[in-house]
């Protein structure tokens, strides 16, 4: 989970990295009265989950309350790279000498740690990084020593930070790998790191990721979950535990296993192809004991996506059979319709594996209207799309 500026300098904050306090706020006159409360020079800044916002015009500085309102004004409903600010944050305008680069990150093509820094930062790393790789220091980092001061002194003296900063940054960089480890993040990035010209060291910026395998050790992170940004039947199946992805097709999927489901995303859009380009409406993988409730529990979602005008459900039959993914089809149906909600919609199922034959006669036994029986995942990818094209 990516974290917003304002939440990644709150996690710094109570790690002791240095950096400034603020207010985040979704509209002027709030703007204006938190400069006011600042006091001073302010900069507002976009809050929004991506890169390059000052480019974008998403930074500015006010010099007054006055004009931290109508730069927020100016700010909040801009899209920047498809990300729509909804946010700014107030924060006091710092005096800058020196901008300067860090951070830690998973380096899982090496199997390691890394921790990256440069006298460079400011806007431009990526390209510095291609440009001249040589002002970027990179400097692996063991995951059971992790960043001790021996480590943070050969990452400062790597990247070359002048000898008035390099103990400060020391320090810096010892919190910033405490922010790392005890939040479970895969990335903490500071850019820019700077330097004052009292020649104080501040985290003018940052931007962390949270390891959501770890979100059970962390009951607070739930805190930082951006509950209006996102997608509301992503968050209904995170509830129920479903691995549920929303897609912007008319045909939903369920499948058991990751890979089964991913396969059948493109057999369908295939498929699509010859049928108005119906294409998938979503990602969802019930696993390997797909239980009654489960199937329930996903078919509720997929039926409550207005774009949904058929499903797909591809099982192949392992540990658990056929016969057991059927009746729990059969009862799924069932648990709806006395919940008030039958399914209307068309259910196309496509049973192959252990028990395939018991699980196709269990369903035309059952004989719901809306279930019909597809032998092949093409063909059963086919007759969805046509279904859905139909609709
Ligand atoms: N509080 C501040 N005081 C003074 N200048 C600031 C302040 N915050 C940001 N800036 C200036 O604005 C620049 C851009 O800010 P910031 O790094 O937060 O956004 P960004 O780099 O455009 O966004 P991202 O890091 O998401 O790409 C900084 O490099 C810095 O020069
Ligand atoms: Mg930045």
């Amino acid at each position: 989970m990516d974290l917003y500026e304002y939440q990644a300098k709150d996690l710094f904050r109570a790690h002791g990295v240095p950096t400034q306090t603020g207010e985040v706020v979704r509209d002027p006159d709030a703007a204006r009265a938190a400069a006011e409360r600042i006091g001073g020079a302010v900069v507002v800044k976009a809050q929004v989950k991506t890169g390059g916002r000052g480019k974008a015009g998403g930074v500015k500085l006010a010099g007054t309350p006055e004009e931290a309102a109508d730069k927020a004004q100016a700010i909040l409903g801009l899209d920047i790279k498809g990300h729509v600010v909804h946010q700014v944050l107030v924060t006091g305008a710092a005096d800058i000498a020196e901008e300067y680069y860090v951070s830690f990150l998973l380096d899982r093509a090496n199997r390691t740690y890394l921790a990256m820094a440069s006298k460079e930062g400011g806007m431009e790393i990526e390209q510095l990084a291609v440009e001249r790789p040589e002002a970027l220091a990179r400097i692996p980092v063991d995951a059971i020593t992790g960043c001790d001061r021996a480590k943070a002194e050969q990452i400062t003296a790597a990247a070359g930070f002048d000898a008035a900063v390099r103990d400060q940054i020391v320090d810096v960089l010892q919190r910033l790998w405490d922010v790392f480890v005890k939040e479970d993040a895969t990335l903490v990035e500071v850019n820019p790191l700077v330097k004052t010209p009292d020649g104080d060291v501040l985290a003018l910026d940052g931007k962390v990721t949270l390891d959501a395998n770890a979100a059970f050790r962390h009951p607070d992170h739930a805190d930082l979950v951006d509950v209006a940004a996102t997608d509301p039947l992503e968050a209904r199946a995170a509830e129920k535990g479903l691995n549920y992805v929303k897609l912007s097709g008319s045909v939903g999927i369920i499948g058991n296993g990751a890979g089964l489901v991913m396969s059948t995303l493109d057999v369908v859009a295939y498929a699509g192809e010859d049928y108005g380009g119906q294409k998938p409406a979503n990602f969802l993988d019930i696993g390997g004991g797909a239980s009654a409730q489960v199937m329930a529990d996903g078919l509720e979602i997929i039926l409550g996506d207005p774009e949904v005008k058929a499903v797909l459900v591809n099982v192949f039959g392992g540990i658990t059979a056929c016969d057991a993914v059927a009746n729990g089809i059969v009862q799924a149906l069932e648990l709806l319709a006395s919940g008030g909600a039958p399914v209307t919609k068309p259910l196309v199922v496509r049973l192959d594996g252990n028990n395939a034959a018991v699980g196709r006669k269990i369903l035309q036994d059952a004989g719901n209207p809306q279930v019909e029986l597809v032998d092949t995942m093409d063909d059963a990818a086919r007759r969805v799309a046509e279904l859905a094209q139909g609709a």
